[in-house]
């Protein structure tokens, strides 16, 4: 995280949704570490808004717990004291138009005390039905205007399908200019995801060999060992399509495949991935008949202890249909990548947590060694991005215990030390960059369009769908036919 001298980083952040579960988990937290790392500016404050009745004394104990439960670095007395003089608490419920000239008034006090120009980041960590309202409250009693700049940060899902996002962008942009809007996807924030596009274009051997012409399948698997625990009521209208591949899985996507933009600025950068999106084949029901698959999670047993299956879980009904897994293959029509499928794959009450890009390039004619009876193992690029942080390479090499033998070499990178491992949560980046008005890591309006115009088609074809599930034991890889997916190409999900 580096800063140029002289940008004025000076703000007050709104938090909307100030006592929620992502508030208290990711957000303080990275504050904090921000706090730590010396990345917060000195003119800085932070005005959480709840509906809940407390002061801000109050509210900065909780916090204080939360931070002792989720920081990455330990909490000492000196950061502690110099984030918690900056947190303030107010509380009004979204629909009384009266907080919000309370909340201006705040504003325009601390932005006197903490001198900062009235510079203002109106963060929503809400519910999305409140969006629009909290966005419009915003406008009418003009906190969206003031001397400093002012942008608005908002959470995923944006819409539920393309007619709802576009809805809420108009309403966004009637108070907000696209430049001032930071739609958050919080893959974007973690590391490796941010290093793809450095191992892709500062690396000949990786660069060269980046396209159909050496590579074979690319595969994109986000696996959770977690089941939906108390969000059944969110997810259940949302299912693994709107909640992973419409935004994380898409946005990985378009890194691993897009074309080198012609300089490192935000909007080269997302140009070239948008036109990633948008060159993804168009699906009909009848392609994707062969090439989609949808799981959903029975019982099983995870790490030794049994779990219910989704149908099971608080707020979900006994007969939902909601798919809690997806495996897909498609293929990107443009010159780089026409004929090379890429196999997407994600799943709660996975076998195992593992978020992982395998690239498998393309195996040398079976001739020479291959001919004399070994087998040829494929050469496999793997970017783990969590937990293991790294990157994992195979190659054949020589047995030297033996006479002669082939035998596959496996380089690997990837760390998971607690010290080492300590690195900036995907938070801490996205709020510096905030500060910073970068929005490189921020999806474009163009991009989310793109990307509900594929989702929806898929989750279409997924309603009028009959499918016995549950189709899979928690615990598992996930439905047999997500292998048999890849095993009717001769080819199989990597595990290494
Ligand atoms: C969120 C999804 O966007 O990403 C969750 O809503 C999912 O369902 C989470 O668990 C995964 O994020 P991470 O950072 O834990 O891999």
């Amino acid at each position: 995280m580096k800063d140029e001298p002289g940008r004025d980083l000076s703000a007050i952040m709104v938090i909307f949704g100030g006592t929620g579960d992502l508030t208290h988990r990711k957000l303080m937290p990275a504050l904090y570490n921000l706090v730590y790392d010396r990345l917060l500016p000195e003119r800085f404050a932070v005005v959480s808004v709840g509906r809940k009745e407390k002061t801000s004394e109050q509210y900065r104990e909780e916090v204080f717990k939360s931070l002792n439960e989720r920081s990455r670095n330990k909490i000492n007395p000196e950061h502690w004291n110099r984030l918690k003089e900056r947190i303030y608490y107010v509380q009004f419920d979204f629909t009384d138009q009266s907080g919000y000239d309370r909340l201006k008034t705040f504003l325009e006090e601390l932005e006197e005390k903490h001198g900062t120009g009235g510079n203002r980041i109106f963060y929503l960590a809400i519910a999305p039905e409140y969006f629009e309202l909290v966005v419009q409250g915003l406008h009418d009693h003009d906190l969206s205007a003031s001397d400093g700049w002012t942008r608005l940060v908002i959470e995923k899902p944006f819409g539920r399908d393309l007619m709802t996002a576009r809805k809420l962008n108009d309403k966004l942009r009637e108070v907000f200019d696209e430049g001032s809007i930071y739609r958050i996807d919080h893959y974007l924030g973690k590391e490796m995801i941010q290093n793809i596009m450095v191992l892709r274009f500062c690396n000949t051997v990786f660069e060269s060999l980046w396209s159909n012409k050496f590579i074979d399948n690319i595969q994109i698997s986000l696996n959770e060992k977690n089941g939906v625990g108390s969000r059944g009521g969110y997810y259940e209208h949302s299912g693994a399509m709107r909640d992973m591949v419409q935004n994380h899985i898409l946005q990985i996507l378009s890194l691993v495949a897009m074309e080198p933009p012609v300089n490192l600025k935000t909007e080269s950068i997302r140009t070239e991935k948008l036109k990633v999106i948008q060159a993804i084949e168009d699906f009909t029901p009848g392609h994707l008949k062969n090439n989609v698959v949808f799981g959903q999670y029975g019982r099983g047993v995870i790490d030794g202890v049994p779990v219910v299956s989704y149908r099971e879980e608080d707020r979900v009904p006994a007969d939902s249909t909601t798919e809690t897994f997806v495996a897909l293959k498609l293929h990107i029509n443009n010159f780089r990548w026409a004929g090379t499928p890429f196999y997407i794959r994600t799943g709660k009450r996975m076998g195992k947590t593992s978020a992982e890009i395998v690239i498998q390039f393309k195996s040398l004619p079976e001739i020479l060694y291959f001919n004399e009876g070994y087998k040829q193992v494929p050469n496999l690029l793997v970017i783990r991005i969590q937990p293991n942080v790294g990157v994992f390479f195979q190659f054949n090499t020589r047995d030297f215990s033996t006479r002669n033998d082939i035998i596959p070499a496996k380089m690997d990178t990837s760390y998971i030390n607690p010290a080492l491992g300590n690195t900036p949560e995907a938070y801490e980046r996205l709020i510096y960059d905030i500060l910073r008005g970068d929005a490189t890591l921020f999806s474009r309006w163009d991009e989310i369009e793109a990307s509900w115009l594929f989702a929806d088609k898929i989750i279409a074809y997924r309603a009028e769908k009959k499918i016995d599930f549950p189709n899979y034991e928690a615990g598992s890889m996930g439905p047999k036919r997500s292998f048999e997916l890849l095993a009717k190409d001769g080819r199989q999900w990597w595990e290494v």
